[in-house]
């Protein structure tokens, strides 16, 4: 991991100590947009198309950006149409003051969409702090890579850092990833040239809706992976996929998922309940079957969130009583005092929330 010095420049102690911080920042962006006394800023200054409806951004980073380590997201900042979103993204250190964002067009995205068709080269993003469990150790036996879709990012992520390091030389890797279409497939060059390269690395890629199709993730695909009991396993993909190889991937010494889109677990649950909010003192009526964070926010209930993943807890709040279910891979929750993620669950009963 390379986190940059962070020593006060005499320009921003002088900054500092006559002025406001957005001030400061408004005056020192005039001179160079990157300049700023506290936000991590990153610059556009390159911009290609990855895949169909996907792009990649690299991106200058300024003093304040800290680099997560390999497999970790990072808060992205945008303005878009004068309103400011926040989403998660998987970031590649390219060097030490470079990194890749792989943005993928989402439907009804709005900041996915303006990544990919509206950032120009010298564009100005912001972006929070890294955070994510699906990092490198260094006494993996055996590391076995599961993505579908963009869930590529944090694999790529991942793999330049083992190539980076040379560990991919005697560190035995399966990258096996799930697109629809030829067309859809990003990195597919680069991993393939590293299969070439490290005899170790192993890379399998699957189109699910070519004329030819190949199967979704099921048990034949663990055929020749040995000894899933001792590997690391992490997976990244839309909700469906990720439940697959939670129920595929047991068994595996450590295994971690992330999912990126919400399915709709309770199909037959329809109906409304009420969610009482002990802090704000509010008792509405939401939806089963959607996210509670979803539900609240189309009541003009703004929770603090961030990834909306499942994966920071910024939304994460104490659910007093009442059951939920995880719309990433079904299972229920009944017990009263629990600590519950309202980005990734939905209510199954009237619930009492502390928000
Ligand atoms: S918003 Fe990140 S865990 Fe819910």
């Amino acid at each position: 991991m390379h986190i940059l010095e962070r020593t006060k420049s005499p320009l921003t102690e002088f900054a500092e100590s006559v002025v406001d911080r957005h001030t400061a920042n408004f005056w020192l962006q005039k001179i160079n947009p990157l300049w700023s006394i506290h936000q991590a800023l990153g610059k556009v200054v390159k911009k290609e198309e990855a895949a169909h409806d996907m792009v990649s951004l690299t991106i200058q980073i300024n003093r304040h950006f800290q680099m997560g380590q390999a497999g970790q997201h990072h808060p992205v900042y945008v303005d878009v149409q004068g309103i400011r979103y926040e989403r998660t993204y998987s970031l590649t250190q390219l060097d030490a003051q470079h990194v890749l964002l792989s943005v993928k067009k989402v439907d009804q995205g709005k900041v996915s969409h303006w990544l990919c068709e509206q950032t120009q080269i010298g564009d100005i993003l912001e972006f929070g702090q890294p955070y994510g469990d699906m990092k490198l150790t260094v006494n993996d036996p055996e590391l076995i890579l599961l993505a579908a879709g963009s869930g590529i990012t944090p694999m790529l992520s991942l793999l330049k850092r083992l190539d980076h390091t040379t560990q991919l030389k005697t560190q035995p890797v399966h990258l096996m990833y799930w697109v629809k279409q030829h067309a859809d497939a990003a990195f597919k060059t680069y991993f393939e040239q590293l299969a070439t390269q490290y005899p170790s690395f192993q890379f399998s890629i699957f189109y699910t809706q070519e004329p030819d199709a190949d199967q979704r993730l099921n048990a034949d695909h663990l055929t020749g992976l040995t000894q899933i009991d001792q590997a690391t396993v992490y997976a990244c993909g839309p909700s469906g996929f990720v439940a697959t190889v939670d129920a595929l991937f047991g068994e595996a010494k450590i295994l971690k998922t992330e999912a990126f889109s919400m399915s709709q677990f309770t199909n037959d649950e329809v109906g409304f309940v009420n969610i009482t909010l002990t802090k704000s003192k509010k008792i509405l009526s939401i939806p089963k079957g959607q996210s509670i964070l979803a539900s609240l926010e189309q009541q003009n209930v703004k929770p603090q969130h961030g990834c909306r993943m499942g994966i920071c807890n910024k939304c994460a709040c104490n659910k007093v009583e009442g059951s939920t279910q995880s719309l990433v891979n079904g299972t229920r929750n009944s017990e009263p005092g629990n600590f519950l993620k309202i980005c990734v669950n939905t209510a199954q009963t009237d619930l009492i929330v502390d928000l």
